[in-house]
């Protein structure tokens, strides 16, 4: 199999292909973006801070790249109106998806389970375990359509002391990728039409990153772009039989 993470794509790998990234604002989510519109994917930027993602939009439209298109969904607070208009908007305006990577996350404080606060748990299963369940299954009728889907979620290796409902989630989403990765696995001498892998980055420089580790030197840090390429080699075609695969940073690639 190919590395991953020195992967080098065509300029066009992802021509023609159409790329939904939640968290797109984010540091990842960002650089995910920029580099699948890079190699020539239509992106569409997910996420709730309209003016950081018309922002994104502006600098991904004047690159040159295919026109973006912005959706916004709120992962903490949407409910079943919200996820039926968030698929009926894709459906309105794309006739397939051919990725959807997951790259929202919020990290609360850290502390003991002991004085874990109710909410701060909640928000972070809803937005880092629920979301993505309920984002893909409104993205699945438009992945369906596509001759090769690919879906990419971001893990993060947390089970430790003070990583509370961060962690659990996170975990969580490990087994729910592993479950959709068996789900869509083809039987025997069919062809795999949605593919399910994910990529831990490690840690690099974000809000996410400085919420948790307030007092560390960001400068330290790798930044986001650098970590991109797993996402670009799960997104393209060079990895068209990889399903159900974790990529590290620093690790040799294993099943979910
Ligand atoms: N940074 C690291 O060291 C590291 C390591 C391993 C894995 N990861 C994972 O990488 C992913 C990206 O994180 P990051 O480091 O790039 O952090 P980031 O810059 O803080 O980005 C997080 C993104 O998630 C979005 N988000 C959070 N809550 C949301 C909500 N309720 N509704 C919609 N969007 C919401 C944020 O949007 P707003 O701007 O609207 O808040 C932002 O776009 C996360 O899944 C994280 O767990 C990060």
């Amino acid at each position: 199999m190919v590395d991953a993470w020195t992967f080098v794509p065509d300029a066009a790998a992802l021509a023609r292909r159409t790329v939904l990234i939640t968290g797109a604002n984010g540091a990842l989510g960002s650089a995910v973006a920029l580099a699948c519109a890079r190699h020539g994917a239509s992106v569409v930027l997910c996420g709730r801070a309209v003016a950081a993602l018309e922002s994104l939009y502006d600098q991904i439209e004047e690159s040159g790249a295919p026109q973006p298109a912005i959706v916004t969904l709120d992962l903490e607070t949407a409910g079943d109106d919200d996820y039926l208009a968030f698929g009926e908007a894709l459906a309105g305006g794309l006739s397939a998806l051919d990725g959807l990577v997951h790259a929202a996350g919020t990290v609360g404080p850290l502390t003991p389970i002991e004085h874990a606060a109710a909410a701060n748990w909640q928000r972070a299963l809803t937005v880092n375990l629920t979301a993505p369940f309920r984002v893909t299954q409104a993205c699945l009728p438009l992945l369906k359509r596509s001759h090769d889907a690919s879906i990419v979620f971001t893990l993060d290796d947390k089970t430790r002391a003070y990583w509370g409902g961060y962690g659990v989630a996170k975990a969580g989403l490990a087994g729910f990728a592993k479950i959709l990765a068996h789900e869509w696995a083809p039987p025997p001498g069919e062809t795999r039409t949605v593919r399910i892998n994910a990529v831990d980055p490690g840690p690099l420089r974000s809000r996410l990153r400085r919420a948790a580790y307030p007092a560390e030197d960001a400068l330290q840090l790798s930044e986001a772009a650098e970590r991109v390429n797993p996402y670009l080699y799960l997104l393209a075609d060079a990895s068209g039989s990889v399903n159900g695969m974790r990529f590290s940073v620093n690790e040799p690639a294993r099943a979910l």
